[in-house]
C-alpha cells in the first residue's frame, strides 16, 4: 500500500434533505464537487440554500456565489423557508457573493483571480455557485467558457471544500447540462425533474444520483416535494442498486 489516500470512506456531509442523504448513503463525500441540474422551478437553488443552511447549523462558514438572483433577493428566498439568513450573514457563517454576469471583463478577471484566493482566505467548509449556467455570458467563445469552468472547478478543489454547483437543464434533453460540460468536471450528478402522471394531467417532481464518485446511492427516481422548509425526499424504498 502506498499513497496519500485516506484509508475507509470519506466522511459524509448532510446535504440537509433527509431523505436525500439517506439515497447517498448518509450525505455527500466531504470535498466533493457535486452538479444539481434541474429545469426552472425544479427546486436548485432552494436544494443548495439547504445544503449551506445544514453546516450552518454546524457552525461551518459557507459561501453563496450567486450569479442568478440579487443578493437581496436570494435572502428573501431563504428567509421564505425559515432559514436563520441575516444571524448566519451577521456571525460570518454565511457570505453571499454576486457576480453580475452582465459585466462580463471585469468579472472574468474576479472569478479567475480575487475569487480563488478569498476562498482560501475565507476558510469556508461549503461553497455553492448558482448556477454555473450563467458562467456563460462571461466568454464569448466555447474555450474561454470551459476555461472559467474549469478554472472555479479547480480553485474550488484546491479550497478543500464541499461544493455543489447548479446547472440549467437542456429543455430539449431534461437530465443534461444545459453547457453539456459541467457533468465531466463534477464528482456527482444530481437530476432534479418534473414528471407527467399516467393520465399527463398532474405534473409531479422525482430527483434522481445520476453519479456519485466513491459510494454506493440509490439508483432509483425518488420523488420529493417543495414545501415551506425546502425540499423534502419520499426516500421510501430506496433501491442501492447493489448486485
Ligand atoms: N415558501 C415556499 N413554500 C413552498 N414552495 C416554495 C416556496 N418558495 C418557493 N417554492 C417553490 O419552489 C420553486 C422554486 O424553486 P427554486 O429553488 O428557485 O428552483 P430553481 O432554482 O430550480 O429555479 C417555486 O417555483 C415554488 O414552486
Ligand atoms: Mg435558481
Amino acid at each position: 500500500m502506498s499513497g496519500s489516500e485516506p484509508a475507509g470512506p470519506p466522511p459524509r456531509v448532510s446535504t440537509g434533505i433527509a431523505g436525500l442523504d439517506e439515497m447517498l448513503g448518509g450525505g455527500l463525500p466531504a470535498g466533493h464537487l457535486v452538479l444539481v441540474t434541474g429545469l426552472p422551478g425544479t427546486g436548485k437553488t432552494t436544494l443548495a440554500l439547504q445544503f449551506l443552511f445544514a453546516g450552518i447549523a454546524l457552525g461551518e462558514r459557507t459561501i453563496f456565489l450567486s450569479l442568478d438572483e440579487e443578493t437581496e433577493s436570494l435572502a428573501a428566498t431563504a428567509r421564505g423557508f425559515g432559514l436563520p439568513v441575516d444571524a448566519a450573514r451577521a456571525d460570518g457563517r454565511l457570505e453571499i457573493l454576486r457576480l453580475d454576469p452582465q459585466e462580463t471583463k471585469q468579472n472574468i478577471h474576479r472569478l479567475q483571480g480575487e475569487f480563488v484566493a478569498d476562498l482560501r482566505r475565507r476558510n469556508a467548509r461549503r461553497l455553492v455557485v448558482d448556477s454555473v449556467s450563467l458562467l456563460h455570458m462571461l466568454s464569448d467563445d466555447e474555450t474561454g467558457r470551459r476555461t472559467t469552468l474549469f478554472a472555479l472547478a479547480s480553485a474550488c478543489r484546491e479550497a478543500g471544500l464541499t461544493v455543489i454547483f447548479t446547472a440549467e437543464a437542456d429543455p430539449q434533453h431534461p437530465e443534461v447540462s444545459r453547457d453539456g460540460l459541467s457533468e465531466y468536471i463534477a464528482d456527482g450528478v444530481l437530476v432534479l425533474g418534473y414528471t407527467r402522471d399516467s393520465d399527463g394531467r398532474r405534473i409531479s417532481l422525482a430527483l434522481r444520483i445520476l453519479k456519485m464518485r466513491r459510494t454506493a446511492h440509490a439508483r432509483t427516481v425518488q420523488p420529493y416535494t417543495i414545501t415551506p422548509r425546502g425540499l423534502e425526499v419520499n426516500a421510501k424504498a430506496v433501491d442501492f442498486g447493489r448486485s
